[in-house]
């Protein structure tokens, strides 16, 4: 008979009955749920998260195909369910259905309270590595946050992240001296990844209100762990921000969470369906961040359980820290495939009871094979189970419900409005227009100035030739006024002269006529005037 014991994370159960179970102690030393589709891994994780939330562990779940919604609402009886019940003779042992508390997330906020970060809590080399930029970019990216840093400017979103690259870029050399060389065609192709990463749906992730990691911890009103939902059907679709998401809560949690240790039970349980689009086409670099990742989360009392077709989908660097495993059917069909069934199989410890690989191929839907680490931590013998039932609905739930549980949520009112706090973008346009107003004015001043400047030269030149003009006149006048005395000078000599002249004339006679009169009158004049200046010399 099953026990239904709190302090085990059940699993299933071998034909002869032995129950096998996962020992919470060992429960962060990772996991992963393999097998061909079909053979009952989403049910398997359903079971798993059912039991880690039963021990008051919340977990986090990605829901790539939305049939793990279903665990709000309790199950339902089927003929299936039925012959399973009775098989594991479950009724006594005190299964019934029910519903988990969970809350849904999405990170384009349709399918659950939206869930966001900034720029700046991802970090640098977060950023780095999921945009895929090389060492030297790499090096200028956290130049990047390091020039954010001092001039305290926010990177909230890619505007602003874009906005200060620009920046930067369109004032290199003055940053140059405190920060080293950055050459505009480095932060050029940045730009080019950042505007790549936003045409995926990354702006919607980057965003206040930032999820706070410790809103996942939860427990609900019978101290069963909260199941944290995220729908990723959307997300799924791009692999790089699927990898980018799932390192980002990783490292989150990592920086967030005290060193615990090894401890009874887990803080917190993670489970990636679809693991292998995190790792297929991804980069060397990024691999290498999400196995270091995985290996140190376990000290923070956080376990991690990939999901995924195949084994071989994930890199040996994380599989050789997944501690305990459940393999699924899997099918062989070509040398190739069956190499890897035999991989699967040489990756659990032998049972001498059974051949490994020909049992992978042969198990039926909800069956499997597991290898779970005991108590001092080694890989214990592979068993062949009978997963559980579920106590949760399986499949999908209604948009009313999910609406329902959404709105219901006490973290719905603290994340649902995103809002766009004053940020390096903002803080840059500002300054920007600032910029032009002071140059435009600046240019302005210089005008007017130069204008200012004009019309003084003008009015002094007008003022010179005023002067000049004047002096002129004066000169004129004073020449008009010698002039005015030679001539008056002249009249009275011409005038003495003539009159004495005439006067000669007249007394000389003036039987002469006319002519001799005028004759005379000229005579007289010359005489007069040789006279005179003979009397003025003298
Ligand atoms: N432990 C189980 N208890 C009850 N039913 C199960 C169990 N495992 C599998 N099933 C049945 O098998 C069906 C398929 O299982 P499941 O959805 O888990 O497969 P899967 O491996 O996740 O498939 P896929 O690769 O398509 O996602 C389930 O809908 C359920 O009816
Ligand atoms: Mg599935």
């Amino acid at each position: 008979m099953y026990i239904k014991t709190e302090n085990t994370i059940r699993v299933g159960m071998t034909d002869s009955g032995e129950h096998i179970n996962i020992n919470p102690s060992m429960a962060c030393r990772h996991g992963m749920i393999a097998g061909a589709t079909g053979t009952g891994k989403t049910i398997t994780l359903k079971v798993l998260a059912e039991s880690f939330s039963e021990m008051g562990v919340p977990v986090f779940l990605a829901d790539v195909k939305g049939d793990l919604a279903g665990m709000c609402m309790p199950g339902a009886d089927t003929e299936d369910m039925k012959k399973r019940i009775e098989k594991f003779s479950l009724a006594d042992a005190g299964f019934e259905y029910h519903g988990f508390p969970t809350v849904f997330w999405d990170l384009y906020g349709k399918k659950g309270i939206p869930l966001r970060t900034t720029i700046s809590e991802m970090g640098p080399d977060l950023l780095a590595t999921v945009l895929g930029l090389n060492d030297l970019q790499t090096g200028v990216m956290s130049i990047i946050f390091k020039i954010a840093d001092d001039r305290e400017l926010l990177l909230i979103d890619t505007k602003d992240l874009k906005a200060i690259i620009n920046y930067i870029s369109e004032n290199h050399k003055e940053f140059e001296a405190d920060y080293g060389k950055i050459a505009p065609v480095t932060l050029s192709a940045i730009m080019r990844q950042v505007v790549a990463l936003e045409m995926k749906g990354a702006e919607q992730f980057f965003s206040e209100p930032a999820i706070n990691i410790r809103d996942f911890f939860a427990t609900g009103p019978e101290g069963r762990g909260v199941i944290n939902i995220l729908d990723s059907s959307a997300l799924i679709n791009d692999p790089t921000l699927y990898s980018m998401f799932m390192l980002y809560l990783l490292s989150e949690l990592f920086e967030t969470l005290p060193e615990v240790g090894d401890r009874a039970k887990p803080g917190l349980v993670f489970f990636f369906d679809e693991a292998h689009l995190l790792f297929n086409g991804a980069s060397k670099e990024l691999i290498s961040k999400i196995e270091q990742v995985v290996k140190l989360i376990r000290s923070k009392g956080v376990g991690v359980y990939f999901v995924t077709q195949n084994p071989s989908d994930i890199p040996d660097g994380v599989m050789n820290q997944l501690g305990n495993k459940i393999e699924h059917a899997l099918h062989a069909y070509t040398p190739a495939e069956q190499k890897k069934v035999k991989a699967a199989a040489e990756g659990l410890r032998e049972n001498p009871e059974f051949n490994t690989y020909e049992t992978l191929m042969a198990l039926g839907t909800g069956e499997a094979v597991v290898s779970f680490l005991g108590e001092d931590g080694v890989p214990g013998i592979a068993k062949k189970i009978s997963v559980l039932p579920p106590e949760s609905q399986m499949g999908e739930i209604s948009d009313g419900t999910r609406e329902s549980e959404i709105k219901g949520s006490m973290l719905y009112s603290k994340y649902y409005e995103a809002y766009d706090p004053e940020s390096a973008y903002e803080f840059l346009k500002r300054k920007g227009i600032e910029d032009e107003e002071a140059k435009a004015a600046a240019l302005k001043a210089a005008e007017e100035e130069k204008a200012a400047l004009k019309a003084k030269q003008a009015e002094e030149k007008e003022a010179l030739k005023a002067a000049e003009k004047a002096r002129r006149e004066e000169e004129r006048a004073k020449e008009n006024e010698q002039k005015a005395v030679k001539r008056a000078a002249k009249s009275v000599g011409s005038s003495v002269a003539g009159t004495v002249g005439r006067e000669v004339g007249k007394s000389m006679g003036s039987s002469f006529g006319k002519f001799g009169k005028t004759l005379g009158g000229n005579l007289g004049a010359s005489l007069g005037r040789g006279l005179l200046s003979t009397l003025f010399k003298s």
